[in-house]
């Protein structure tokens, strides 16, 4: 029995879409979120200021007494994450893309995948990439100025709606039949993919299995917090507490923290 907190840090409000996966799994673990939304995005940053935010954000965390930390961010973990696993004794959990089961189940041997620049040119997604993409036709899409709309409450707006059109045609065009979503942020545009995508278009994210992972190595570090008592959620932001707190539905206290 553990009742010490999972941390969870992202660039920003996006890697909520993880929390929520990790508390629908493991309902009664406290958690810890870490939103670094003034320094996001992290996409266009280069290598350096990535490991060093990840840093900042992990030491935070730790203070806190987190028992494990899940980098909620495809960008942070392409970049840092083998740097936080050598420097830290906690176990640490990170999100990728999710390019194998995409490519596995594609029929029309084409997909597409929208991420950060940063994660597009990281070593570990050329890597996981050149593993499962034999043969199929990959189109990648830096999703410049998604993270930035999002982060300013500007989810619905007109100026999302068209970048998405932009960035989707040469998806449709190739005939795709499996976007990824490379972002943690990317999973709140559901409503308007499922618009602009042709129907038969699966769209996959890698929050199930972030969920499931933190569960296993939880198990494994026999980390469990097996109280059968309600969690507590703690949310944190460096940005503007309301557009998080509207993300999460207005259902949890998000404070203002200047880490
Ligand atoms: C960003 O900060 O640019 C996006 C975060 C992510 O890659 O998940």
């Amino acid at each position: 029995m553990n009742t010490q907190p999972i941390g969870i840090f992202d660039s920003g409000v996006g890697g909520t879409s993880i929390w929520r996966e990790i508390h629908a799994l493991l309902p009664h673990e406290n958690c810890i979120y870490l939103a670094d939304s003034s320094n996001a995005p992290y996409g266009p940053k280069g290598k350096e200021a990535i490991i060093n935010l990840s840093i900042k954000n992990t030491e935070y965390l730790i203070k806190q007494n987190c028992k494990l930390i899940v980098v909620a961010c495809n960008t942070a973990t392409t970049n840092a994450i083998s740097i936080l696993r050598e420097n830290y004794n906690i176990p640490f959990i990170g999100i990728e893309p999710a390019i194998k089961p995409a490519a596995l189940q594609s029929k029309t041997q084409a997909i597409g995948i929208l991420a950060t620049k940063g994660t597009l040119s990281s070593e570990l997604f050329s890597k996981t990439s050149s593993l499962f993409t034999n043969n199929i036709k990959v189109i990648e899409q830096v999703g410049d100025g998604i993270v930035e709309l999002i982060e300013s409450g500007n989810l619905f707006s007109d100026a999302l709606k068209n970048l998405l059109k932009v960035y989707l045609k040469p998806m449709i065009d190739a005939h795709i039949d499996y976007l990824v979503l490379g972002c943690t942020h990317y999973p709140y545009l559901m409503p308007i993919l499922l618009e602009l995508l042709p129907k038969h278009v699966k769209i996959i994210d890698s929050g199930e299995a972030v969920a499931r992972q933190t569960k296993a190595i939880l198990e494994r570090h026999v980390l469990l917090n097996t109280r059968l008592t309600p969690s507590e959620n703690k949310f944190f932001t460096n940005g503007n507490p309301e557009v998080m707190a509207s993300l999460l539905g207005n259902k949890y206290l998000v404070e203002y923290l200047k880490f």
